[in-house]
């Protein structure tokens, strides 16, 4: 089946020394959208996207927005043919710990079959291999068997406002499509493609405390003064049960949909090795919610985490302080049909009431995402499905993820289409963590992945 792309494969086997090239110069730019100091980096790739899709041969332009620019395009050479809306986003998580990286993030290095850098796989690789399947199929042919879009925005890192205000705003005009197509997620396993059909959705929130007015010697005050550090601890304490993994705040379960049977049963059956999974992350055992196994709690279950904690002396050696102030950053994970903006309300009056005496609290709302199940049934996701197979040999695992891509449910619900996920990525691609990589195997196959979706798509 794969043969009828042979024209296109040739050209992409001719051309992967290139494309690498091409896609070096994009992980060197430090588009990480939610630092300020980053936001030339932004706009600058953000430009860079869009030149590339004009390469390619398709209408581009870059659309400011009230926050990072969207890069929009099309070809729409294929009259009668379905339409496919590519979304992806350009936008990178921040680097650090930067001592952890084995080569600095913003310099992409190849190691054997690895491409290690900040983006790789999250989200720069696998978006552009969206782009290259496209420029490939045009340059080789001069036209595309399809007519395709592409959406891709720069603050998925940070919860999406823009684009979703966008999509809104174009209520399927432009963005008119039979089915949107994102990869931005990775594969059940290496050889074994997967096809998404739910995603989590995120509360995130910071928790501020203060006590006295400055920095206190913690002999002559400790014991008289409430320390916001403790008081933060104790706080944090009280959110979760460390016994049963469940999260302590009134309300969270009410809207929680219940795993369904049969995805308890089928997710049992994935050939998934715990022990394998323990020992890539080098932890001696797992932990969560009592009575689900690692999948559910990841795929289906909703959880708590803290992100990042701060306050007090962080120096080396010690200093005898007592803080006045301490903070953290709190997420939880949603899945349907919780609602992230009645979370972040439970959540603030959970703290306000578990909070200690003598400090006073501020927790704000970052951002936010909503959960998803997502249609994954008819003519373009068979295509999709078709596209995995031809390329791994095997059919997708139709799975859920733990990870958020906020415009998914917007997609959903104002185009009206199914959104596919097809992950080009591998689980262990260390997405938001020191040293991500993408194999290259997986960008190659990728960008031929995308091909043969095209060619199907078709029909
Ligand atoms: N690519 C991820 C989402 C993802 C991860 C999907 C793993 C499937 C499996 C995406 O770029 C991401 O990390 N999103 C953020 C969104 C959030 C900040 C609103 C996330 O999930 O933390
Ligand atoms: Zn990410």
């Amino acid at each position: 089946m794969a043969s009828e792309s042979k024209d296109v494969f040739g050209r992409i086997e001719r051309e992967q020394e290139g494309y690498l090239e091409e896609l070096k110069d994009f992980l060197r730019i430090p588009s990480i959208s939610t630092n300020p100091e980053h936001k030339e980096d932004v706009l600058r790739c953000a430009d860079f996207v869009t030149e590339k899709l004009r390469d390619a041969g398709l209408e581009a332009e870059t659309i400011a927005t009230d926050g990072n620019p969207l890069v929009y395009a099309e070809w729409s050479g294929a009259p009668g043919k379905p339409t496919i809306l590519f979304y992806g986003h350009y936008d990178v998580q921040p680097p650090d710990p930067l001592e952890e990286w084995d080569h600095p993030p913003f310099e992409p290095t190849v190691e054997g079959d690895l491409l290690v850098a900040r983006g790789a796989t999250d989200d720069k690789g696998q978006s552009f291999a969206q782009i290259k399947a496209v420029a490939a199929m045009l340059a080789e042919r001069g036209s595309l068997p399809v007519n395709v879009k592409f959406l891709i925005e720069g603050e998925e890192e940070i919860g999406g406002e823009s684009i979703d205000e966008f999509v809104y705003a174009d209520g399927g005009e432009r963005l008119a499509c039979d089915a949107v197509v994102i990869s931005d997620s990775s594969m059940f396993a290496p050889g074994q493609p997967s096809l998404l059909y739910g995603l989590k959705g995120l509360a995130y929130t910071e928790i501020k405390v203060k006590g006295p007015e400055r920095d206190l010697h913690s002999g002559t005050y400790g014991g008289a003064v409430a320390n916001p550090a403790n008081a933060l601890a104790t706080i944090i304490s009280r959110l979760w049960d460390a016994e049963s993994g469940r999260v302590n705040i009134e309300g969270f379960y009410d809207d929680v949909k219940p795993l369904e049977d049969w995805e308890r049963k089928q997710w049992a059956e994935l050939p998934f090795d715990e022990e394998e999974y323990r020992r890539e992350l080098g932890v001696e055992e797992t932990f969560g919610e009592a009575g689900y196994s690692t999948l559910e709690r990841t795929w289906g279950r909703p959880t708590i985490d803290v992100n990042g904690l701060y306050g007090g002396y962080q120096g080396a050696g010690a200093k005898t302080v007592l803080p006045a102030w301490a903070g953290a950053k709190v997420s939880m994970r949603l899945v349907p049909n919780q609602d992230p903006k009645k979370v972040a309300r439970l959540f603030a009056a959970q703290v306000e009431r578990v909070k200690p005496a003598g400090v006073t609290v501020e927790i704000s709302e970052v951002h936010g995402a909503q959960p998803v199940l997502i249609e994954t049934q008819g003519p373009i996701a068979d295509a999709a499905t078709g596209a995995q197979e031809d390329i791994w040999g095997k059919p997708p695992f139709l799975i859920r993820e733990g990870g958020s891509i906020p415009v998914v449910a917007t997609f959903a619900e104002v185009l009206k289409v199914p959104v596919l996920l097809v992950g080009l990525g591998l689980p262990d691609d260390r997405l938001h963590s020191p040293n991500e990589k993408f194999n290259l195997s997986c960008f190659y196959n990728g960008i031929k992945t995308i091909v043969r979706l095209l060619d199907r798509a078709a029909g």
